[in-house]
């Protein structure tokens, strides 16, 4: 007997595109979406672009995001221009069982989690090498008001993680938002809303990439065999 033919496993950017493409479900006729940043959420921007008749914008966390949904057709509002919105899709770096994540890979942290905090629900659209059991294996990406950068490094260095500042031609990395990033290594982050608190408050930190308050509701994540929805 012939044995049923075999289906190839999906590359990392056919997992991406999949999961673009599955968030569609999570977008209602007449919404203003939320719209993240980074390679996964280009995949769903592109898909969003096939129902933009549908849809009365977005909301961008990004420059980035921002040109591509515009060089699309796809109208784009500023976040103080929209009370609330339904749904916010992006992508994460980590993302472990309860929805908690590492984000800010791509250095559009603080306005992710300002968008996320306006939206209804935050779909995580995410490749199989993101779910983890602990976060605290990608190095931690934190927003910093450059002049504290070197003093939030110590106290990063008193918790076990080792900090730098993030370089981008030869130069600190400027964010959006006019500040640096630091990425740090070396910690297991076991208690992430407790961590996040505690980040958050010392003196020239803007935003710290544990999205814990702001957590997914629900993962949508590519495998090899396809899309697994974890809730
Ligand atoms: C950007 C982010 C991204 O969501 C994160 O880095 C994942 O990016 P990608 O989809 O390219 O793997 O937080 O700041």
């Amino acid at each position: 007997m012939n044995s049923p033919p075999s289906v190839p496993a999906l590359s990392q950017d056919e997992q991406k595109a999949q999961v673009g493409r599955a968030a569609l479900a999570h977008v209602a006729k007449g919404d203003i979406v939320g719209v993240g940043t980074g390679s996964t959420v280009n995949k769903f921007i592109d898909a969003l672009a096939t129902i933009k008749e549908d849809i009365r914008g977005a909301v961008s966390s990004s420059v980035a995001s921002t040109e591509r949904l515009r060089a699309l057709g796809i109208p784009v509002f500023d976040s103080n221009e929209v009370e609330e919105l339904a749904v916010y899709i992006d992508g994460a770096d980590e993302i472990d069982g309860r929805g908690y994540m590492i984000k800010g890979g791509g250095a559009a942290l603080t306005r992710e989690k300002i968008v996320a905090a306006q939206s209804r629900r935050f779909i995580c659209i995410a490749d199989a090498s993101k779910r983890v059991n602990t976060l605290g294996a990608f190095p931690l990406p934190v927003e910093v008001i450059p002049m504290a950068a070197q003093r939030v490094i110590r106290q990063f260095a008193r918790l076990g993680g080792m900090a730098q500042v993030r370089e981008k031609d030869g130069a600190a990395l400027v964010t959006d938002n006019g500040q640096h990033i630091i990425d740090v290594t070396g910690l297991r982050i076991t208690d992430p809303l407790g961590f996040e608190s505690e980040v958050n408050q010392w003196p020239g930190v803007v935003t710290v990439g544990v999205f814990a308050h702001q957590r997914a509701n629900l993962c949508l994540l590519g495998t090899p065999s396809g899309v697994q929805t974890l809730r």
